[in-house]
């Protein structure tokens, strides 16, 4: 099957399908999604936090983003990849986000790159478009303003929806393919994806959106943390990987393995 390209993502929204998108930071899990047919996968600037242990997804650099991106491009033959733009890579200057777009392109080889906010980066939008640059706007929560959000908070209730219309209105006139948004009530999720001509991608936006996506660790239950609310698991990878890691202990303590098929004569 050919590669996943922007033109697909719209058409599913034209058509009225869904695609999926989960994160993914390296070639083997990525090369895993490909294969299962998932459309998207982003490398997500939740690295920090599912990689590298940070408790916010701030710390991460574009040099570590783009070994993880270079590691997911590797895995895929078919999906669309895309990668976050970390924070502080593209806020400054308009010319600041076109150089670091143009690097995640040109040194990880990812199709398409996300930044967080709205009609303020517009301009940004519009340069690395024109640059060649392929954007997906995040709206809604985003988490490289906690600070100035306040924590992890739901967006978009009340009179704040109209903002959020405007916002991805804004992102799309500029020339962005996708907007995603996170932590909205489904009826401000439904609403701006009405507003839209090109798709939506939501987490914790309710069925409305285009596109769905999910940290992989989170649906696939690795971490051991508690998950937010919408997350569903698939899968309860870390107790199984727990058990076999435990077996593995007790055979070499055991002196159980290696067995003699493990060995050469
Ligand atoms: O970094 C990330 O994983 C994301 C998704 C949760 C949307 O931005
Ligand atoms: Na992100």
């Amino acid at each position: 099957p050919s590669r996943v390209r922007i033109p697909h993502l719209a058409r599913a929204k034209a058509e009225g399908r869904h695609f999926a998108m989960l994160t993914a930071y390296d070639c083997q899990i990525a090369s895993i999604f490909d294969e299962a047919g998932i459309e998207v996968l982003l490398v997500g600037d939740s690295a920090a936090s599912t990689m590298m242990g940070a408790s916010s997804t701030l710390p991460i650099t574009m040099e570590e983003m783009i070994v993880f991106a270079r590691s997911v491009v590797a895995g895929t033959k078919r999906a669309l990849v895309v990668c976050d733009m970390p924070f502080g890579s593209y806020e400054v200057s308009v010319e600041q986000a076109v150089a670091n777009g143009i690097r995640l392109l040109k040194e990880a080889g990812v199709h398409a790159v996300k930044l967080e906010g709205g009609a303020r980066y517009a301009p940004h939008v519009e340069a690395m478009t024109a640059a060649g640059v392929p954007v997906m706007g995040h709206i809604g929560f985003t988490p490289q303003s906690e600070h100035v959000l306040g924590g992890y908070r739901i967006q978009g209730r009340g009179e704040a929806a109209q903002v959020m219309i405007d916002d991805a209105l804004a992102l799309q006139d500029a020339g962005s393919f996708c907007v995603l948004m996170e932590m909205v009530p489904t009826e401000a999720a439904r609403a701006v994806d009405a507003a839209l001509r090109v798709p939506t991608i939501g987490i914790g936006a309710g069925p409305v959106t285009t596109g769905q996506v999910l940290v992989w660790q989170d649906m696939l239950g690795l971490g051991s943390g508690r998950n937010p609310r919408f997350v569903k698991k698939y899968a309860e990878l870390r107790p199984l990987i727990t058990s076999a890691a435990a077996a593995y202990l007790h055979d070499v303590h055991a002196g159980t393995f290696p067995g003699p098929e493990h060995g050469f004569e």
